[in-house]
């Protein structure tokens, strides 16, 4: 397995954990590279379902090892509390083991959780709808360089001055808009008994990686939400704060830019969670029933995602930015008796111009058009040869290669580890 990056196309909730636990059987490491944990991934195991937020879904592997790299955001509080979790589900979860954990990560507080709620309610131009976990403000304070970074926490003496000089900071403003200021000494004797849990397992995990890669080890890189989410490429500024797209891979780990194979994975139809422009949403009732036959609840918020068509303009663009070789299609089964299957091939503009390019202004006034295709209402679930799907459902997984230009190898029919078609 060369190195791998699964990366979510759209709006996150594409079904990566499960690509990513599929793909992790080969791999001897698995490496998240960005986000917090506003992520969910959602494992079917045989003893059960598994929502990881920060720690990578090889963590169910017993002989993976897996990375928290220095691009992700930490709340060490929610990570011991994650551990915890996964033990009291029988998995053995061993920092310094199979848990590795950047010492140049930032960490998240308790301060950025109230910041970042504080800023969805004076935002001008309205909510952006986060998660709430502080995630845009660590990073920001990531940029402005005041933040903490793991390896502060096992170092007591910089670590209080380094808190001291944050609160110093956002006190000021703090208090003044009626937030909670930081308690430096309560802070800092958290952060140490966190950093004491941790501590066999924070190093410095991009060394780790490049050893890694020179010796041939097959890296599996886990993206987090998705392309369209991503700071840079995204819908801004309705995306999160990191790299989410291809590129964070590389930053977000000290590994090197090097040859690498890049999987995208969207769903049979699109998803979102929180504001922003989705230009193929339904709003009426087959929203509201693709809602309830994918079960689209976030897996993080328990928020009800929006559902739309399937849309080839967006896929185009985010396979292009993100380098995808090829998609994984997810949740084909979902769409079993919707007919016609709708994919949106180009955009009509505000100003009347048809597009197949995916425009980083005024996408909430662009109208999709669609090529309708037949609809399927055959089971598709235990169905694993392509040649097996009723020709309608095949007919829809080439279309979908056409207007992408993206090859379609895996199929996912359910989300049981063996519900996956090869072809
Ligand atoms: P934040 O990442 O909490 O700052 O949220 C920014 C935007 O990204 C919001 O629209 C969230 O709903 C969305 N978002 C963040 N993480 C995920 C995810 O894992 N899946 C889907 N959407 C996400």
């Amino acid at each position: 397995m060369p190195t791998t990056c699964v990366v979510g196309i759209l709006w996150g909730d594409e079904g990566k954990g499960k690509v990513i636990d599929y793909l992790a059987a080969e791999a001897d490491f698995v490496v998240r590279y960005g986000g917090g944990h506003n992520a969910g991934h959602t494992l079917i195991l045989p003893s059960g379902k598994l929502v990881l937020h920060l720690i990578p879904s090889g963590i169910v592997h017993p002989h993976t090892r897996n990375v928290i790299g220095n691009g992700v955001v930490v709340d060490p509080l929610h990570l011991c509390t994650e551990i915890d979790t996964l033990r009291a589900r029988g998995l053995a979860v061993e920092p310094g083991g199979n848990l590795l954990i950047s010492e140049r990560a930032h960490v998240i507080l308790d301060a950025h959780r109230r910041q970042d709620h504080w800023a969805e309610g004076v935002r001008r131009g309205g909510r952006l709808g986060t998660t709430g976990r502080g995630i845009g403000p660590a990073y920001s304070d990531r940029c402005s360089r005041i933040g903490l970074r793991l390896g502060d926490l096992l170092r007591p003496d910089h670590l209080r001055r380094a808190v001291q000089g944050l609160a110093e900071q956002k006190n000021a403003w703090f208090a003044p808009v009626g937030l909670e200021p930081i308690d430096v000494e309560a802070a800092v004797a958290q952060l140490l008994a966190a950093g004491d849990r941790l501590r066999a397992g924070i190093v410095d995990c991009g060394a780790v990686l490049r050893r890694a890669h020179a010796q041939g080890q097959r890296i599996l890189l886990e993206g987090a939400q998705g392309c369209l989410l991503d700071l840079e490429h995204g819908t801004y500024p309705f995306v999160t704060s990191s790299h989410a797209s291809t590129g964070g891979a590389f930053s977000g780990t000290g590994l090197p830019p090097h040859a690498m194979r890049v999987v995208g994975i969207a769903k049979a139809y699109a998803t979102r969670v929180g504001e922003g422009p989705f230009p193929t949403e339904l709003r009426e009732a087959t929203g509201d029933r693709l809602r309830e036959a994918g079960r689209e609840y976030g897996s993080t918020t328990g928020r009800p995602r929006r559902c739309g068509w399937f849309d080839t303009v967006a896929v185009r663009y985010a396979g292009a930015v993100s380098g995808a070789g090829e998609l994984v299609l997810t949740n084909l089964d979902v769409l079993r008796g919707f007919a016609p299957l709708r994919l949106a091939v180009a955009y009509r503009l505000a100003d009347g111009t048809r597009t197949t390019e995916f425009p980083a202004f005024d996408l909430d006034a662009a109208v999709p058009e669609f090529e309708d295709l037949p609809g399927f209402t055959e089971d598709v679930r235990e169905v694993r040869r392509f040649d097996d799907l009723p020709p309608a459902a095949r007919a829809y997984v080439q279309a979908i290669e056409r207007h992408t230009g993206l090859p379609i190898r895996t199929i996912s029919v359910g989300p049981g580890r063996d519900q996956i078609i090869l072809r």
